[in-house]
């Protein structure tokens, strides 16, 4: 072991809210590619081919233990048992055989068709959301764009009215809270987030159960009532996850992405004078993916003890895997950190993970992003980003910023 190896000491916690985390993880990947931080409590996973494996590897568990109810005071209780059993029955902390049930339950209403299906209203609301914003000046990307977009296709998608989009935003934002953060003094928001999400949802279901309509709700509605091997409880669970995993990831990639855009004048000016040809656009999304994707890492359980690079990791302790350092691993993309919207290779990253949980959404955040880039390039040819760094949402989890002020044009 060099000193290098003994010296290096990084807080996933710290790394959160940067501007540029990629040389702290790079030194991880270098020097010590499966690191225990004893303030994070958690190894850290930066290499890709180790990241890729933990994603596929039974011996890293995505089911995660919660505290016990009675660490709370006594009026929480009830809030946190009910956010506990609606945990359980999210497929992406589920274990096989619950897994592979509740997945093919969601896979019967998000095929590619339905999805594809979409284009034409995700179309219809890009051009609502760019109708609404002023010619020049500035406006805060996230507020006007970025935000409303996914969340709107999400409900779209389920088949919820407009009318619950200012919910969402909230309950979104407070079960974020819970992913993110270290502790359990966390917990509360998402615990009752949840609460509210599952209260909205089980009253919807029951006037869809009387009046169905033709929305992936109601697939999914009747494919439940249909075997029965999903319970209305993990039907609106999985909803729930829906709602949260299809809005701040797509978020967080539409904002960081059109930043590297702007940021990158010789890749934007090649993307826009390509704007017609779909293997560029798609080819630019895959690579905002990889260069800046939506996340940090996601989070796994040791099922067992055993050695990793020299490492030994016991049963229960917290693995992170590191995505975005994946993504920038030199050992894997020639020269990472330089963002060519040309690369042959973007596709190859880990940023919808990897194995049985791989990102259901995933068709649909590309679709998102390949409808809405070249109207907005088209009707914007001098976008700029006319402040600094504005601070990075301190969440170790989600990567993104809480708000993006962009210039639109500048007046003459
Ligand atoms: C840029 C956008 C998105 C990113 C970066 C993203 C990323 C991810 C990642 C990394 C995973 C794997 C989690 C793990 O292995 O622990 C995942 C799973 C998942 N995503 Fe996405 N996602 C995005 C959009 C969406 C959308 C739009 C939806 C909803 C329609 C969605 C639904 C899901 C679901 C249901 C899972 C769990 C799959 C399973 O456990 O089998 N995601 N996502």
């Amino acid at each position: 072991m060099s000193m290098a190896e003994r010296t290096i000491r990084v807080n996933p916690n710290n790394i959160a809210g940067m501007a540029d985390p990629v040389p702290i993880l790079r030194r991880l990947q270098d020097e010590d590619p499966v690191h225990w931080s004893p303030e994070g409590n958690a190894w850290m996973v930066t290499r890709y081919d180790d990241v890729k494996r933990g994603f596929h590897d039974r011996r890293l568990a995505v089911s995660r233990p919660m505290p016990p109810a009675e660490i709370f005071e006594e009026e929480f209780r009830d809030t946190y048992r009910a956010y506990a059993s609606s945990l359980k029955t999210w497929m992406v902390i589920a274990e096989p055989p619950d897994h592979p049930r509740l997945r093919k339950l969601a896979n019967r209403g998000l095929t590619p068709s339905a999805i594809e299906g979409l284009r034409p209203q995700i179309a219809e609301l890009v051009d609502e959301l760019l109708a609404a914003m002023p010619e020049l000046g500035d406006i805060d990307f996230v507020k006007s764009f970025a935000y409303p977009l996914p969340a709107s296709v999400i409900a779209l998608l389920i088949g919820l009215p407009k009318s619950v989009l200012g919910d969402l935003h909230r309950w979104s934002d407070d079960i974020a809270k819970g992913l993110g953060a270290a502790g359990e003094d966390i917990i509360r928001p998402p615990a009752h987030a949840a609460a509210e999400m599952t209260a909205y949802l089980t009253e919807f279901i029951a006037a869809r159960r009387k009046n169905p309509q033709d929305a992936i709700i109601d697939q999914l509605i009747a494919a439940r009532d249909d075997d029965e091997t999903v319970t209305t409880e993990e039907l609106i669970g999985n909803l729930i996850l829906f709602l949260f995993a299809g809005h701040e990831t797509t978020m967080n990639l539409l904002s960081n992405g059109l930043r590297t855009l702007i940021r990158n004048p010789g890749q934007m000016a090649d993307l826009r004078g390509n704007l017609e040809d779909t293997a560029v656009v798609a080819g630019t999304v895959e690579e905002i993916l990889r260069h800046d994707g939506a996340l940090f890492m996601l989070t796994r359980f040791a099922a067992q003890e055993f050695e990793w690079h020299g490492r030994h990791i016991s049963k229960g302790e917290k693995i992170y895997l590191y995505c975005l350092a994946a993504n920038h691993d030199a050992r894997k993309f020639a020269d990472p950190d330089r963002f060519d919207i040309r690369r042959a290779d973007s596709k190859q990253h880990l940023s919808f993970g990897y194995g049985p949980h791989f990102c259901l959404g995933g068709p649909l955040a590309r679709l998102e992003m390949e409808v809405a880039l070249p109207p907005l390039l088209r009707r914007y040819p001098g976008l700029s980003l006319p402040v600094g760094d504005v601070p990075w949402r301190n969440n170790m989890s989600l990567r993104g910023q809480p708000s993006m002020q962009l210039r639109l044009g500048e007046g003459v």
